[in-house]
């Protein structure tokens, strides 16, 4: 029987119920590590945020409190998981293309340092707001840098079109904002923020994007205390992706950002990165245990007992997954599968040609490198319930999010009158 950090998987399975999210905490603690330990230098202060959408919970946010990283949110919903785990505001950074007031006063009343701003329109309310509160605030602003990473387009965040920052191209907007943040009492502009996309395996497109935006620090002459490089670096989900290791990545970029800094003659006092499928993609495994199967002309189906409501990406953007039966291990490959869910759309399948053992009702089917976005993407089509999460470490496991029940879901479905 396949083991997580010593943890049977069928013993998971009879203590929390099948469908199941587990995480190998060893791996977590051992990637935030690799981050803080490596991303560092001589020239200057240096910050690794964890990109909390990629996979929040009160317990992994105390995790990486400890590991002195840092987090950041995207809505007023990550927000408040963050004050739940009493995450020190100082360490909060709060990004969005479209942050609404009250995401905005939330963060003002929990104190966090930093907005990340994306547009002109932003700008005003995040000012409104900050006077009204007499809440003093760091900005940083969103730069589109316009450079292509190799992804895909949905997960590509740096085109011409894409909806998040300003374009690098747009300097009177950008300047227009900094006049506008540099008079105001309340907010301060420390600096830039540009992200590239994410699941990127190689470092050229990180490296482009660090020398373009060095390059328009300088041209522009706008002083700029904090540079945010963003996150997306690409983790291994088959065979076929062969990322950068973390120790490496970092080096690379530290050395890139070093050597522009010096080129360009500009000095920057903090480097922040923020990794987030890298931290928890590769740690998180998916077990499911099959049900029915079935042949068809071309294909032989093996039913699982979640899907596309567990894990949207390979419906959303085709993304590929491995997997093996946790209970026959070391048998031989017996045919290659089609892993489909239970969701009632023919896109529900997990993964296609899967080569595996013989595959019979009541197997354990494991899935790879579902830490990231599979849980935090997660709904409850077709009234499935979101499954539970568990830690493991060293053959001792702890429950982090419980499974949703029937009765939890019902919680919402209220009838009362509205008066109008
Ligand atoms: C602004 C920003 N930072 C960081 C991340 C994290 O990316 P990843 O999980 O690929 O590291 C994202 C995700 O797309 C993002 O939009």
């Amino acid at each position: 029987m396949y083991k997580i950090s010593g943890v049977a998987c069928d013993t998971l399975l009879k203590a929390c119920g099948s469908p199941l999210v587990v995480y190998d905490e060893n791996k977590i603690d051992e990637q935030i590590r690799l981050y803080v330990d490596n991303f560092k230098s001589s020239a200057f202060e240096t910050e690794v945020i964890y990109a909390s959408k990629a996979f929040t919970c009160v317990a992994m946010l105390e995790k990486l409190q400890k590991e002195g990283a840092s987090i950041d949110v995207v809505s007023g919903g990550e927000l408040y998981v963050a004050i739940q785990a009493k995450f020190p505001a100082q360490r909060i950074y709060f990004h969005g293309n479209n942050k609404l007031d009250e995401e905005i006063i939330m963060a003002l009343d929990y104190q966090v340092k930093t907005i990340v701003i994306d547009n002109l329109h932003e700008v005003h309310r995040v000012i409104a707001l900050a006077e009204q509160k007499q809440q003093p605030v760091d900005v940083l602003i969103r730069i589109n840098p316009k450079v292509e990473a190799h992804t895909h387009e949905f997960i590509a965040t740096a085109t011409a079109d894409s909806k998040f920052g300003i374009s690098i191209d747009l300097v009177e907007e950008i300047k227009q904002m900094i006049t506008l943040i540099e008079e105001s009492s309340y907010v301060t502009f420390k600096g830039f923020h540009s992200h590239i996309g994410s699941q990127i395996l190689a470092y050229e497109g990180f490296v482009a994007a660090i020398d373009k935006m060095v390059d328009f620090i300088k041209e522009t002459g706008i002083t700029v205390s904090t540079f945010n490089i963003g996150g997306g670096f690409g983790v291994r989900y088959t065979k076929d992706d062969t990322p950068v290791p973390t120790a490496h990545m970092c080096k690379t970029l530290i050395d890139s950002l070093e050597t522009a800094f010096a080129k360009a003659d500009i000095r920057v006092d903090k480097v922040c990165m923020e990794p987030g499928r890298s931290i928890v993609g590769e740690a998180g495994y998916s077990l499911y245990t099959v049900g029915f199967k079935k042949q068809t002309q071309h294909k032989q189906f093996a039913f699982i007992d979640g899907g596309m409501a567990d894990n949207i990406r390979p419906a959303l953007y085709e993304a590929k997954y491995e997997c093996i039966l946790a209970n026959k291990e070391h048998e031989a490959i017996a045919g290659v599968y089609e892993i489909a869910g239970k969701c009632c759309e023919s896109g529900d399948i997990l993964i296609h040609d899967a080569p595996l053992p013989k595959v019979e009702a009541g197997d354990i089917l494991l899935m790879f490198t579902t830490g990231a976005y599979g849980y935090s993407m997660a709904s409850n089509y077709n009234r499935l319930n979101r499954p539970a999460v568990v830690f493991v470490k060293d053959g001792h496991a702890r429950q982090v999010l419980a499974r949703e029940s029937f009765e939890t879901q019902m919680l919402l479905d209220v009838q009362k009158d509205i008066e109008l």
